[in-house]
This record gives C-alpha cells, sequence and structure tokens, in this order.
C-alpha cells in the first residue's frame, strides 16, 4: 500500500482534480443504477395498471414520455459526464508520468559510477518505460475502476436491501465466497507479477546488450549464440506471462459460475416472491435488470486487483530509483571556486578500494599549476583509477586528494568537475555532430571555436572530409569513426572546457606517432594556464612530462624525469628499453 501513498504523495497539485475524478467515478457508478430504477418505474405506474384493468390509465402516454425523456437526458448526462472525467484521468496521470520521469531522469544523473555498476542499462530503461506505464495505468485506469465496483456494488446492494431484504439476501448470499476468491487470487498473484517484471528486465538487458555489441556479435560469429540466449530470455518472459495470467484463468470459471447464479437466484426466488404477490413487477424488473451491478464488480474486480498486483510491482521499482541517492554529493557547505582554479592537484597518502580489492595504496604525489606528469605502469595497475579520483568519480577510502590546497570533498562537485578536462580511456561520444560532440561541455560554444579546439587535437584533418565536413553527424558511440579519430574527438571535447587541469587517460593510444607527435606540440601552448596528468604508455609521450610516476599494484613506485627514470632499473627503463627494440642506447623510436 506504501507504493499507492507514494503515487498520491506524487500527484500533489493535481490532487483536488484526482478526488474529483474519482468521485465522479462513485457518482457514475450510482448513475448506472438509474436506468433500471426508471424502467421499473414505468412498469409499476404505466405497464402494471394496463395489465390489470386492460384499459390504459388517464396520464399513462405523458408519463411514458416523460420518464423516456428523463431516461434519455439520464443517458446523455451520464456520458457527457464520464466523458470530462476520462479525460480528467487522462491529463492527470500523463502529468504525473511526465514529471516521474523527469525526476528520475535527473536523479540517476547524479548518480556515481557504483550506481550505473549495479543497475544495468536494460533494467534501468524497463523502469522509464514499462513500470511508468504501470503507474499510469494505475492512477488512469485501475484505481477508478476499482472503486466503481465497490460503490456499484454497494449502492446495488443496498437498493436491493431497502427493495426486499430477502430476495436481496439470497443473492447476496454468494459474495462472500467471491471475495474470499478473489483475495486469495490477489495474494497469489503478487510474487508472480514480481518474477514476471524481473523477467521483462532481463529481457530488455539483453536485447540492449545485444545491440551494443552488435559489432562484436558478428566479429566472433555469434548471430546464433546470441538469438538462443535471446530466445532464452523471451521465453522466460512468456512462461512467466502465461504462469501471471493462468492463475486468473484458474480463479475465473469460480467466480464466473458464482456471479451467474446470481441470474438465476433473482429467477428462482424472485419467481416465487412475484407468483406470491410479495413483490411487484417493477421490483422483479428492478432485481432482473441490476443483476449485473451486483455480478459485474464481483467478476472485474479479480481482475482489476489483478492490475493493482502488477503496479505494486513496478511502482516498488520506480521508488527504489526514485530514492537512491549518490555517495558521491557536494557538503552543505560545499565551496564554490571564484574564478578560475590554479591547478595544483595533490595526492596525500591515498588509497582505494572498490568492493574489498585493494585498487590503490597509500599514493603520494603533487603536481603543480602548469605541470605536465605523465603516469605509466602496467595494464590494472590501478592508473584510471587513480586519475578517476579527481574528478571524484570514485571517493579515496584512505588519505585525501586536494585541489588548490583545498580538499577535493570540500568542493561543490559540479564546479570541481567544470574545472576539469577528460578524455576517458574508453571514448564515448553522442549521436550529434562532430562540432556538436567537442561542444559539448558548453552548448553557447561558436562553432569558430569549436573548430579552434579541433584543430588542435587535429581532428580537423580528418573532419573536413567527412560527408558534411564538421556538421557530419557521427553514429552513436562514435560508429563511423576510426579508434584514434574516436580519441581525437574526445581529446578536442576535454580542450573546449578551457580546463584548470587536464586528464588524458590513455588518449592518443589509437592515434599515429607522428598525430601524437602534433597533439603533445599542441597540448604543450595551450592558450590558457593548464595542469595536464596523463595516462600513457608510450615514452614519446611520456619523455615530454615534467614528471613522470610509475604505478605498480596501486602503488608508485618510482617519480622522476624521462632522463632519470630511463636510467634507472625498473619498469620504467624496461619499457623504454622494449620501445626502442631492446637496445639500451639512446636511440629512440621517435
Ligand atoms: N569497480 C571496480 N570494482 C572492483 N575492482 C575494480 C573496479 N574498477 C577497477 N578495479 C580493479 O582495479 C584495478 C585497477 O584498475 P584500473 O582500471 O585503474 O587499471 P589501469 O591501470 O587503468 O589499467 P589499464 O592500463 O588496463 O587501463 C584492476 O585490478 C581492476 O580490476
Ligand atoms: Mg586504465
Amino acid at each position: 500500500m506504501f507504493q499507492l501513498r507514494w503515487v498520491w504523495a506524487r500527484l500533489a497539485g493535481s490532487r483536488k482534480r484526482y478526488v474529483f475524478a474519482l468521485f465522479s467515478a462513485a457518482l457514475l457508478a450510482v448513475m448506472a443504477l438509474g436506468n433500471s430504477l426508471i424502467s421499473a418505474n414505468i412498469m409499476d405506474t404505466v405497464f402494471k395498471p394496463l395489465q390489470q384493468s386492460g384499459e390504459t390509465a388517464p396520464g399513462s402516454m405523458q408519463r411514458l414520455g416523460m420518464l423516456v425523456a428523463v431516461l434519455i437526458g439520464f443517458t446523455l448526462v451520464r456520458t457527457g459526464f464520464g466523458y470530462f472525467t476520462n479525460m480528467s484521468y487522462e491529463s492527470i496521470s500523463q502529468k504525473l508520468i511526465y514529471e516521474l520521469r523527469r525526476d528520475l531522469y535527473q536523479n540517476m544523473q547524479e548518480q556515481d559510477q557504483a550506481f550505473y555498476s549495479a543497475y544495468r542499462t536494460g533494467d534501468l530503461m524497463t523502469r522509464l518505460t514499462g513500470d511508468m506505464d504501470m503507474i499510469r495505468h494505475a492512477v488512469c485506469f485501475t484505481v477508478r475502476q476499482l472503486i466503481h465496483c465497490i460503490v456499484l456494488f454497494t449502492t446495488t446492494a443496498v437498493t436491493f436491501l431497502a427493495a426486499d431484504w430477502l430476495l436481496a439476501l439470497s443473492m447476496l448470499a454468494v459474495t462472500p465466497f467471491i471475495f474470499l476468491l478473489t483475495f486469495l487470487f490477489s495474494r497469489r498473484v503478487h510474487p508472480l507479477y514480481v518474477e514476471l517484471r524481473e523477467k521483462l528486465s532481463q529481457l530488455n538487458t539483453a536485447a540492449q546488450e545485444n545491440i551494443s555489441g552488435n559489432r562484436v556479435v558478428r566479429a566472433f560469429a555469434r548471430e546464433g549464440y546470441e538469438t538462443a540466449r535471446f530466445d532464452e530470455k523471451n521465453q522466460a518472459y512468456k512462461e512467466a506471462n502465461k504462469t501471471a495470467s493462468l492463475l486468473w484463468l484458474k480463479f475465473s470459471p469460480y467466480v464466473e459460475t458464482l456471479s451467474q447464479s446470481l441470474s438465476i437466484a433473482v429467477l428462482l426466488v424472485g419467481g416465487i416472491f412475484l407468483i406470491n404477490g410479495r413483490i411487484s413487477i417493477g421490483t422483479f424488473t428492478m432485481f432482473n435488470g441490476l443483476t449485473w451491478t451486483l455480478s459485474e464488480p464481483m467478476r472485474s474486480l479479480g481482475m482489476h486487483l489483478n492490475d493493482l498486483q502488477r503496479f505494486f510491482a513496478s511502482a516498488g521499482k520506480i521508488i527504489e530509483l526514485y530514492y537512491s541517492k549518490s555517495t558521491i554529493v557536494s557538503r552543505p557547505d560545499a565551496v564554490k571556486p571564484q574564478g578560475r582554479v590554479q591547478g595544483q592537484v595533490e595526492f596525500q597518502d591515498v588509497s582505494l578500494k572498490l568492493h574489498g580489492a585493494q585498487v590503490l595504496s597509500h599514493i603520494d604525489l603533487k603536481v603543480e599549476p602548469g605541470e605536465t606528469v605523465a603516469i605509466m605502469g602496467p595494464t590494472g595497475a590501478g592508473k584510471t583509477s587513480l586519475v578517476g579520483l579527481i574528478p571524484r568519480f570514485a571517493d579515496a577510502t584512505g588519505g585525501q586528494v586536494l585541489l588548490d590546497g583545498v580538499p577535493i570533498r570540500r568542493y561543490d562537485v559540479k564546479s570541481l568537475r567544470s574545472s576539469i578536462g577528460m578524455a576517458t580511456q574508453d571514448v564515448f561520444l553522442f549521436s550529434d555532430t562532430v562540432d556538436g560532440n567537442i561542444a559539448y561541455g558548453d552548448s553557447s560554444m561558436s562553432e569558430e571555436e569549436a573548430k579552434r579546439f579541433a584543430l588542435m587535437a587535429d581532428v580537423a584533418g580528418f573532419a573536413e572530409k567527412l560527408p558534411q565536413g564538421f556538421d557530419t553527424v557521427i553514429g552513436e558511440r562514435g560508429t563511423g569513426l576510426s579508434g584514434g579519430q574516436k580519441q581525437r574527438i574526445a581529446l578536442a571535447r576535454a580542450l573546449a572546457v578551457k580546463p584548470s587541469v587536464l586528464i588524458l587517460d590513455d588518449t592518443t593510444s589509437a592515434v599515429d606517432l607522428e598525430t601524437e607527435k602534433y597533439i603533445q606540440g599542441q597540448l604543450a601552448s595551450l592558450p590558457f594556464p593548464c595542469t595536464k596528468i596523463i595516462v600513457a604508455q608510450r615514452i614519446s609521450t611520456t619523455k615530454r612530462a615534467d614528471k613522470v610516476v610509475v604505478l605498480e599494484n596501486g602503488r608508485v613506485t618510482a617519480v622522476g624525469t624521462h632522463e632519470e627514470l630511463s636510467q634507472k632499473p625498473g619498469y620504467y627503463r624496461e619499457v623504454f628499453l622494449l620501445q626502442n627494440g631492446g637496445d639500451s642506447s639512446e636511440r629512440e623510436v621517435v
């Protein structure tokens, strides 16, 4: 039930309208009885005297005409009223879903890396789409139908009891059994819908991964395997759907039979009462005409409770997402740097543990403003993790990182990140134009300016040759571009925010040596002050740095200039020799 309370809280602003619409649902249910009551009145006041005396009572025609006119008017009012309340439900629920989706999306933007490694994309997509629709359906339809059922049932029961209590009780005798069955069904169907919801999420995840990884699938000729894997999930979803649907089918014959027995009760008990003269023909007609208003709610209650259980399963998932909070947030007393930061970066005894694994241990490192520091080390040494601490992708579990002498946790996260330009190791580009991608960090950037950064990162050379030049829309994740081209756009994007601290994680690994040399020349003469932290595997990059830091097994094992380190036995010298063809002379590749 907390799910309903939560949705109620989200309806703020539309609550009065919603309550009015629900009230209208109740009123419409009561009005549904009107037709039968008017028909009964026609029976008793017009037809009965005719049948008894064989003559038309004076004024019968007028009365008939008047009652039929009331009947028509009544139907028109009901239809019109129904139309307007339907419109209300639709607009209220659409507004609710729009706002919810907006808030959820915004909350997702605030999440940290831990969140994105915990949730699968397919699952998040399911929450934003299918689960949302379940909420809309509940607000727009299920709750209204439940109210309709309850009110219709209650008013009919009261009307019947008032008309003839004995006949009414003989009909109502089956209702406890129907309610018991429906209750049992509702309890059993809930876990099935939780399961069904999970299967849908798995199906979406399989599809999403397959679409994203389509190149890998084709490269390994695993289409058959992937189809079979998808089919497995599809099958599981179908089965879960079938199990949930079949459950109601198991209950429905009993509910159906019990509700059908109402008509029999009217004919049999009502018939006897009519013959005995206990009830009038009008009362009999009313009972007969209103049997459906008693049986229909009982029959459809199960279906609506079914929908309600689906709603509970989906709403639970949405609420979880709505309240998930990133651990990396700005403190209430967070500072926003006044103007540009200097770009002094310092690691003080920094350690990092991720999921129980010690990734970094006791790192001490100071990078002065404007300095260029290269970080080198074997794969898995912790280089990406180390540089990721600066924009707070993760928080150090020991020690602290400082920017301009201030611990980074004291900065407002957004301000901190906007001082940093970063090109990550796995390049991600948006399906946008080339200059749209470059200007990603600053959408107010002019085309000329974007091109200036494109030139620095050597994007211009290849971008101009694209079909629409810089206006060419590149595919999702940059399909249609080479690895080196993607890296260069990522570099231009990082430079375009004119950062005080530039972090390049293996950004030039896929570009040729000549291009790399050009880029390094550009980086050395950037038109704004900038501290550069460059993760690199090539000696051609590290030798230009002011300082080289060697990271092995999450620890700094050597710090020095290229000249110093290439003379000292250790990892750096080994790499240096290897890249020079194993010759220890000063001959270099570049
Ligand atoms: N989210 C995580 N949970 C647990 N361990 C992690 C996580 N992310 C990274 N690691 C581990 O941390 C270690 C360092 O990873 P990192 O990506 O920083 O290495 P790297 O030096 O950048 O390697 P490469 O040169 O291959 O890019 C690895 O052993 C990796 O398995
Ligand atoms: Mg890395």
